[in-house]
Parts: structure tokens; C-alpha cells; sequence
């Protein structure tokens, strides 16, 4: 672990029950400002790794730390602090809004929960109040003002998945899990989200873990690339390294629905 990791995970080791392990002794590093991307058939275990890492789920082995501070046991006014400095946008747009809420309401929850609070990107704007500061925020994802008093069921599914993506970013957290974000979206509406993320993580030095079962799409967000079968990494290496020889069979077995 060096100065500039954001998240190290040693010896991961995850069951939800007595069963099967679903993440066997999984370790990696993520530094600041990379983009991390997950890739693996689904029930890998890609999903389990991501709320491990948000400490939304309890792992029974090995430490994840991040920015220094073990996460395991953590008592819940650290967890609170730790969890303003992540972020997560998930596969469905539609359920991670809450129907009955209007689309300002569900942006600024997590700046409503952490008040007096204003990100670096807003500061000079402190002055514009809630509403300013909505306006602004959607207009960071591209989304015109007037969608601050619609309801979510007024709006497309790639603008949902906007407004929740501005809302990871509203605490201008460190770090975003990105679980697959634009599973749900038609591949048009894909690409321009994905272009938006990528734009976001340099004008704001976010780091990312991407998980995605679609290796095309993890290959144009990230910098790093780990391969996770039936629980296990069983490939890791840089994105220029994708078309290597060394990668293992099942990474070209990976590659091989990529190019066809
Ligand atoms: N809450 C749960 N309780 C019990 N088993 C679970 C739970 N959530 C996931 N699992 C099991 O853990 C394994 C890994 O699931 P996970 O959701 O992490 O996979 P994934 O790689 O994200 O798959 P997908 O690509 O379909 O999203 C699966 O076998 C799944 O059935
Ligand atoms: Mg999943």
C-alpha cells in the first residue's frame, strides 16, 4: 500500500451463508484518480465485492481499508464520515430514485444529511442556496433545471440514471462504484453516460471501480482491469495489456465475444 492508494483490500473473504464462498481471499489495490474496472459472468461475485467495499454488507475474512482506515468493525459515526467520501450508482436508475420524491429531494439527500457542507466545486457558489445548488448539479450531468421538480417517472431512463449520478457526486466523494451503471440503458444512451463518467472522473480526480460484464465497456473506462470468476481474480493487468498473450484463457474467452 503505498501514499497514493485510495482503497487496498487484503484477503477479502465473503459467504452469505454456510455455503459456497462467493469471494475467495480477493485481493487488490486502487489508486487515486484510477479507474478500476471489474469484469466477469454474472454471479461472479462483482456485485458482493461492491457493497463489501461500501460497507454495505459484513465479510467474514481480511481487511478493506480506505484511505488508510480499516473498514472492518468500524464504529457507525466513522462509517457515516468514510461513506460522504464514497460514492455508488447502480445497474437500475429507476429503483435507486424513490418514486414518490422529486427529482430535487433525491439530489440533495446526501448534501441534506451533511449540512453546512458545500463541495469544492460548488464553493464559489455557496451563496445560490438549495435550489442554486440542485440547479448546478444537474447541470454538471447535463440536465436543465426544470427536471429539479419532476418526478422520477417523468423522466427516460439514461436522465434517471443523470440525476443518480449527480447525486454520487454531490459530496464530491474520493471514490465511486460504479456497478453496472448503464446496464438498463439502450447502447446510444450507454455511450454518452459512459463519455459523461469519464469527463466527471477528470474534471472532478475522482477514482472509480467499474464493474461491468461487458469487457468493451471496461475497457474505454478504465486504467487497470481485474477478471473475477466464480469468486476469484483470475487476471489483473492494464488496460494496454488487454490484448496480450499472458492474459489467461478465460480473459481471451472474454476477449473473443468483445471482438465478435
Ligand atoms: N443477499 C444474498 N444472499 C445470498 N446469496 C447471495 C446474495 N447476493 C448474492 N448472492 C449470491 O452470491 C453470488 C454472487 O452474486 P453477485 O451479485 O455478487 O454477482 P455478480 O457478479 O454481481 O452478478 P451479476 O453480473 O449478475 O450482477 C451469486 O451466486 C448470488 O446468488
Ligand atoms: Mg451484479
Amino acid at each position: 500500500m503505498t501514499h497514493n492508494t485510495i482503497v487496498h483490500v487484503m484477503n477479502l473473504h465473503k459467504c452469505y451463508s454456510t455455503e459456497q464462498p462467493v469471494l475467495h481471499h480477493i485481493s487488490f489495490d486502487l489508486k487515486k484518480g484510477e479507474c478500476l474496472g471489474i469484469v466477469g459472468e454474472s454471479g461472479s461475485g462483482k456485485s458482493t465485492l461492491a457493497r463489501c467495499l461500501l460497507s454495505l454488507i459484513e465479510w467474514q475474512q481480511g481487511q478493506i481499508y480506505f484511505e488508510g482506515l480499516g473498514l472492518k468493525n468500524l464504529a457507525p459515526k466513522q462509517l457515516r464520515k468514510v461513506r460522504a467520501r464514497m460514492g455508488a450508482v447502480f445497474q437500475n436508475a429507476s429503483t435507486a430514485l424513490n418514486p414518490s420524491v422529486r427529482i430535487i429531494d433525491s439530489l440533495m439527500e446526501p448534501l441534506d444529511e451533511h449540512k453546512g457542507y458545500t463541495p469544492s466545486f460548488l464553493a464559489q457558489d455557496s451563496w445560490l442556496g438549495r435550489i442554486g445548488i440542485a440547479e448546478k448539479l444537474l447541470a454538471l450531468v447535463g440536465l436543465p433545471e426544470k427536471y429539479l421538480f419532476k418526478y422520477p417517472h417523468e423522466l427516460s431512463g439514461g436522465e434517471k440514471q443523470r440525476v443518480t449520478i449527480a447525486r454520487a457526486i454531490s459530496t464530491e466523494p474520493a471514490f465511486i462504484v460504479l456497478d453496472e451503471p448503464t446496464a438498463s440503458l439502450d447502447v446510444t444512451t450507454q455511450a454518452i453516460i459512459l463519455n459523461l463518467l469519464k469527463d466527471l472522473k477528470e474534471s472532478l480526480s475522482l477514482s472509480y471501480l467499474f464493474i461491468s460484464h461487458d469487457l468493451a465497456a471496461v475497457h474505454f473506462m478504465s486504467d487497470r482491469i481485474i477478471v473475477m470468476k466464480n469468486g476469484h481474480i483470475v487476471d489483473q493487468f492494464g488496460v494496454e495489456q488487454i490484448f496480450s498473450d499472458e492474459r489467461h484463457s478465460y480473459t481471451k474467452q472474454l476477449l473473443q465475444v468483445f471482438a465478435g
